[in-house]
């Protein structure tokens, strides 16, 4: 029989690094219910038609898309946003605020690379229902607080932007089609200069104001910094409200702690439903492409049903955090759990063996029993490099003693134990 390949862009997870993934996990449930958000959950195969309302062609190009056995056309999920609202609009008793969290799996046909595969798993996180600058800096805190937590403080920047701001900047220097703008800034950074001033000028903008655009994009500007680059391109927007909501944005996510915040003019977001405030957070090196990204969407819910509901959020994948906790080394989880490897010698001490194994799982004790003919120096060999804590022997001695003998494996320690003091364990 051939062997049996792996679909490419496709990963495998063993045991080892399954326990990062699961940690990883939980600090995001955990950050997230600490900022009150709850848990939804919603299935991984929708109607294409929701992708084609507002993703964007980029990801309707990637849809993992095929029609079902009713003729349907239908999609594995490529972003969680379309689901959750739909779940948001079908509810019209829901209590605003509505703040929900999932870790779905996803689903893009792109090229894989280093941070993209073609099924990842994304931390998302909405807020729906009010606007507002602290709302906004809400949802940034928490994607920073949850790199804060895996280890990751003062090793990436948040970039900010906000896209009324964008198109203001835009119009003022002749762009004459602000989406198809949009889209060559969103390539700034992945394209030649050259290639991107071409675009740009085929947009409408030229000359000098080419020049000081391109300038500007160029660089990122820290809370100390963006007056002057908003003076020094000369369009008259320091007491635009967007620019002042977007500067007391960053101000306050810097004061709430989270101090790698700079404001990115190149940072607009390729979905094309943002229509606020988007960010993306980096590592600092820029090595790795985005950790997350996200922004406000308040005109999402109109296309679904009519009425427009405040809606902020982000996602966070899974490869890139990888990529950046391996190279900071901080991928391996030590093994602290207390585990028992439970031995019995001869037919008796294999039997109350046994029994001691299901004692200590009810007890909710992690444990495992020799069930192979090794003899007791190559079982405790076994147990030490499966990484148990802890050996359990029940040999002819503690038969008649009514005990066990606990070896610790680590210092090699050890004592007896009588069973009925079991519980001591
Ligand atoms: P996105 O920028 O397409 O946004 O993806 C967000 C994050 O998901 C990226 O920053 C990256 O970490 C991760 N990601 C995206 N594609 C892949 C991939 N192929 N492999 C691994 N990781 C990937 C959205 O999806 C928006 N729906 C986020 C959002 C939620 N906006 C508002 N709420």
């Amino acid at each position: 029989m051939s062997k049996i390949e792996k679909l490419r862009g496709f990963k495998d997870y063993y045991p080892e690094d399954m326990q990062k993934r699961e940690q990883i996990f939980s600090i995001m449930r955990e950050t997230a219910r600490n900022f009150g958000f709850l848990p939804i959950d919603y299935p991984s195969i929708e109607l294409l038609e929701i992708y084609k309302i507002k993703s964007g062609d980029e990801l309707l190009k990637q849809t993992y898309n095929f029609r079902d056995k009713s003729n349907r056309e239908v999609t594995l999920i490529p972003e969680a946003t379309p689901s959750t609202m739909r779940m948001l609009v079908a509810r019209k008793d829901l209590i605003k605020p509505v703040k929900w969290y999932n870790i779905p799996k996803l689903w893009r046909y792109e090229e894989p690379q280093s941070g993209r595969n073609r099924e990842h798993y994304q931390f998302n996180v909405d807020y729906f229902g009010e606007t507002g600058v602290e709302v906004d800096v809400e949802v940034i805190a928490l994607a920073c607080e949850t790199l804060d937590r895996l280890g990751l403080k003062n090793m990436y920047t948040v970039r900010i932007n906000d896209r009324n701001l964008m198109e203001k900047i835009l119009t003022k220097i002749g762009s004459q089609n602000i989406p198809s703008s949009i889209s060559v800034i969103d390539h700034f950074r992945k394209e030649s200069v050259e290639s991107i001033k071409e675009k740009l000028a085929r947009e409408g903008i030229n000359g000098e104001n080419l020049e000081k655009f391109i300038e500007f994009l160029s660089r990122s500007y820290p809370l100390s910094d963006i007056d002057e680059a908003f003076d020094k391109i000369g369009l008259e927007l320091l007491n635009d409200r967007d620019y002042k909501e977007m500067r007391s944005e960053l101000q306050s996510i810097y004061d709430k702690g989270y101090e790698n915040v700079v404001y990115d003019p190149s940072t607009v977001r390729g979905l094309s439903y943002y229509t606020g405030i988007v960010f993306e957070g980096f590592d600092n090196e820029g090595k790795f492409r985005s950790i997350f990204g996200g922004g406000r969407y308040d005109r999402l819910s109109s296309l679904f049903e009519g009425q427009e509901t405040p809606a902020v959020g982000f996602g966070m994948g899974d490869a890139v955090l990888e990529n950046l906790l391996r190279e900071k080394g901080l991928w391996q989880v030590e093994n602290t759990e207390v585990s028992y490897f439970v031995i019995g010698m001869g037919k008796e001490g294999k039997k109350r063996a046994g029994n001691i194994l299901y004692d200590l799982r009810r007890m909710k004790k992690t444990a495992s029993m020799e069930n192979s003919d090794r003899n007791i120096s190559n079982s405790l060999k076994h147990a030490s490099s499966m990484n148990f804590s802890h050996a359990i022997i029940v040999g002819e001695k503690e038969l008649k003693e009514n005990s066990i003998t606990v070896k610790n494996l680590n210092s090699g320690e050890q004592k007896m134990l009588s069973l009925n003091n079991l519980s001591e364990l």
